[in-house]
């Protein structure tokens, strides 16, 4: 496994990062237990969680796993997102439904939609210290390397209680490090040297090159954490099978083989080509972990994908040349991430988690 060192807590940490938000959702205890440890016997030390994620469980399910190995692994939880309150009933049907999804993949996009969203709620000295506590107590340890602000709004993650209430955590020993996981607005404010913000994790994928903009402006010692690699797989597939000047210089590139899985490389090879710290993945499906790490293991550079890039912009604006306009708005490119959806694109070759 490549590793990469962050500053902010002075530690090599794996390349790959493995997010956590859809266990509990879409894989209960069991399977969510059997899917982290092959990601530890695969090398990854980064686990990106938040109390949000899997219907609120996937913080149990992470301490569960890194209790016998907590000095050997890194946990970044958030704060400022909440579990949707799941009716009872439909909480005792989940692991049915997971039963149904796996027999019948066309229900994935359903069950999806159904699935209550975690809700944002306004950041506060209070909820800060409150949510630190029940996610260390989940998480089964006293401190977590990173603490995030999830999705917070700019006024929230410069307000002086805010700021200070992370201070606080940070020197009572309970984060390391503190950060923004949000929007690239959120994500430029943080970087402000008079802010703690050490980290700053964002989506980043050729159509929406968030951290480009970042690494023009951030000082040394900041650390980046990336997903969002397949929100714009078939995007990307659309594109390639309209346009066949891209497949054939990716072709030109050395990538072969069904397009899906030429698309799925290259989004992969850019996310690791323009972010050379973590990169997190879904990796619910051995597949998709064994793949993402091939592709680590042997990369082009961001300068040999650029001429792709440039195009996939290009072809981009093209189809939609404003991008603001209410029209486009109804329709967009890109499938607006939802972190424990997991139904963006079908796994291929697609199998049982
Ligand atoms: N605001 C935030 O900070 C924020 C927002 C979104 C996500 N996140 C974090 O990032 C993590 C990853 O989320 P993401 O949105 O970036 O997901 P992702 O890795 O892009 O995965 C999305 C889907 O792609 C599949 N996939 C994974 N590797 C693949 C491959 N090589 N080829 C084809 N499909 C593949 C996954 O399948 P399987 O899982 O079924 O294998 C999953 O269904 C989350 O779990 C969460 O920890 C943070």
């Amino acid at each position: 496994m490549k590793l990469v060192l962050v500053e902010a807590i002075g530690a090599q940490v794996s390349r790959i990062g493995f997010g956590c938000a859809s266990l509990g959702s879409r894989v209960g205890t069991r399977k969510g237990l059997e899917t982290l440890e092959r990601a530890y016997d695969a090398g990854i030390s980064w686990y990106d969680v938040s109390p949000s994620y899997g219907d609120g469980m996937a913080e149990s399910i992470l301490g569960e796993f890194a209790a016998r190995k907590r000095n050997r692994v890194y946990v970044c939880t958030k704060v400022g997102m909440r579990p949707p309150a799941t009716p009872a009933a439909m909480r005792l049907l989940k692991p049915l439904s997971r039963v149904a999804v796996a027999a019948l993949p066309a229900l994935k996009r359903y069950a999806s939609r159904v699935r209550p969203a975690p809700y944002k709620v306004p950041l506060s000295a209070e909820l800060i210290t409150t949510s630190v506590e029940e996610s260390l107590r989940r998480l089964r340890t006293d401190y977590v390397d990173v603490l995030a602000l999830h999705r917070p709004a700019v006024e929230e993650l410069v307000r002086e209680d805010v700021v200070r209430a992370l201070e606080r955590i940070v020197q009572a020993g309970k984060a390391r490090a503190v950060s923004i996981a949000g929007d690239l607005a959120a994500g430029m404010k943080g970087l402000d040297k008079s802010l703690p913000y050490r980290l700053v994790q964002v989506a980043n994928t050729p159509f929406e090159p968030n951290l480009e903009t970042l690494r023009e402006r951030a000082s040394p010692g900041k650390s980046f954490v990336t997903y969002g690699t397949f929100a714009c797989l078939a995007q990307l597939v659309a594109q390639l099978n309209e346009r066949p000047e891209i497949p054939s210089a990716l072709h030109g590139l050395g990538y072969r083989g069904h397009i899906t899985d030429i698309a799925a490389a290259f989004l992969a090879d850019y996310a690791f080509a323009s972010n050379p710290g973590v990169t997190l993945f879904s990796m619910l499906h051995r597949e998709h972990l064994d793949f993402n790490l091939q592709r680590l293991g042997n990369y082009p550079t961001r300068e040999q994908l650029d001429s792709v890039v440039t195009a996939l912009l290009e072809g981009a604006r093209r189809a939609d040349p404003m991008p603001n306009s209410p029209l486009s708005r109804k329709k967009p490119d890109v499938v607006p991430l939802r972190e424990n959806s997991g139904e963006r694109i079908k796994p291929r070759p697609s199998s049982r988690i």
